[in-house]
């Protein structure tokens, strides 16, 4: 069997079912892997990634939530004739010292930057797209964001740009090999920021405010997170407060020859879409 798919972990998150639309308009193979997708793939369960891993030239690779699994997929991925991988990982992930946040993240890119395969890391910033499809939507739906953070900004990148660099490494071989790409939008802004300006694009009166990191933790727990999951996620923006996080790099440019997208654009794109409330008001 020839070695032409490309495997698309996590291929119905923010990311992976962008980058799988992408591979599919250039003609690329595709297979779609995740708990619930066609090809079945589980992190907690190897049994099934080697038929995920058959046929496969390269993989995009969403990081298991533990630390730990991604070593014996890489394994895998090796004995199965893969040749490509790349992970999506976090911004400034080797910066995170001793903070446990994202060790699902560093396990993961131990595991690829060690492989012998050729590997591409992506290192993201916080997505603008978790205003409107994770974790800060809800909360804006009804009027308030509280967040952890302060003065210390952050650079949003728009996950379409994430999409777009994961498509053209995964397309690119050689182009990419052994480099870590820390992807951000093209201006940093603050939470409150961010919010004023979802509050002006949508017509309607959102407001924010800073509260405790474990204030944070205890309202995520409320809104049915798991414990473990609500402190992975307060103790992102403890160490997003260090302030280590906050500039803008060039490393999309790089790889696509052109600037990010603002996070204008995005706000103005959801809002239209009524990502916020029906654009007309209704
Ligand atoms: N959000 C941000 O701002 C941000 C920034 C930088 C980096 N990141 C990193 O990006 C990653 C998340 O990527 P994303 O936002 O594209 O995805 P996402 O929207 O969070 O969706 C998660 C994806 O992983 C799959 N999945 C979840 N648990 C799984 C398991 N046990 N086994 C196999 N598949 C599983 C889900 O599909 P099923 O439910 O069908 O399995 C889904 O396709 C995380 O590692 C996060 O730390 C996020």
């Amino acid at each position: 069997m020839s070695n032409d798919t490309t495997l698309v972990l996590g291929a119905t998150g923010k990311t992976g079912r962008r980058v799988v639309a992408r591979l599919r308009l250039g003609g690329t193979p595709v297979r779609t892997a995740s708990r619930s997708s066609r090809t079945r793939f589980d992190w907690s369960d190897p049994g099934g990634w080697d038929a995920a891993l058959r046929g496969v030239a390269a993989a995009y690779v969403v990081a298991p939530p533990v630390p730990g699994p991604a070593h014996e997929f890489v394994a895998r991925a090796e004995a199965a004739g893969v040749r490509r991988l790349v992970l999506l990982s976090g911004r400034g992930a080797d910066t995170w010292g001793d903070s446990t946040f994202g060790l699902d993240m560093r396990s993961a890119e131990d595991a690829v930057r060690g492989s012998a395969l050729e590997w591409t890391v992506l290192r993201p910033s916080n997505f603008a797209q978790n205003f409107d499809e994770d974790v800060f939507h809800a909360p804006l739906v009804a009027g308030e964001l509280a967040l952890p953070a302060d003065a210390v900004p952050e650079p949003f990148i728009d996950v379409e740009d994430v999409a777009d660099a994961a498509a053209a490494v995964l397309t690119e071989p050689g182009r990419h090999a052994g480099r870590v790409y820390e992807l951000t939008g093209p201006r940093a802004l603050t939470f409150g920021a961010a919010v004023e300006l979802i509050s002006r694009a949508s017509g309607r009166p959102l407001s924010y405010r800073r509260v405790s990191p474990a204030e944070y933790a205890a309202s995520l727990v409320e809104e049915g997170l798991s414990e473990d999951d609500a402190q992975h996620v307060a103790e992102m923006f403890v160490m997003m407060e260090r302030g280590l996080l906050a500039g803008t790099t060039d490393d999309l440019a790089t790889v696509l020859g052109r600037a990010p997208r603002t996070f204008e654009d995005y706000v103005v794109r959801a809002a239209a879409a009524g990502a916020w409330g029906r654009p007309d008001g209704g």
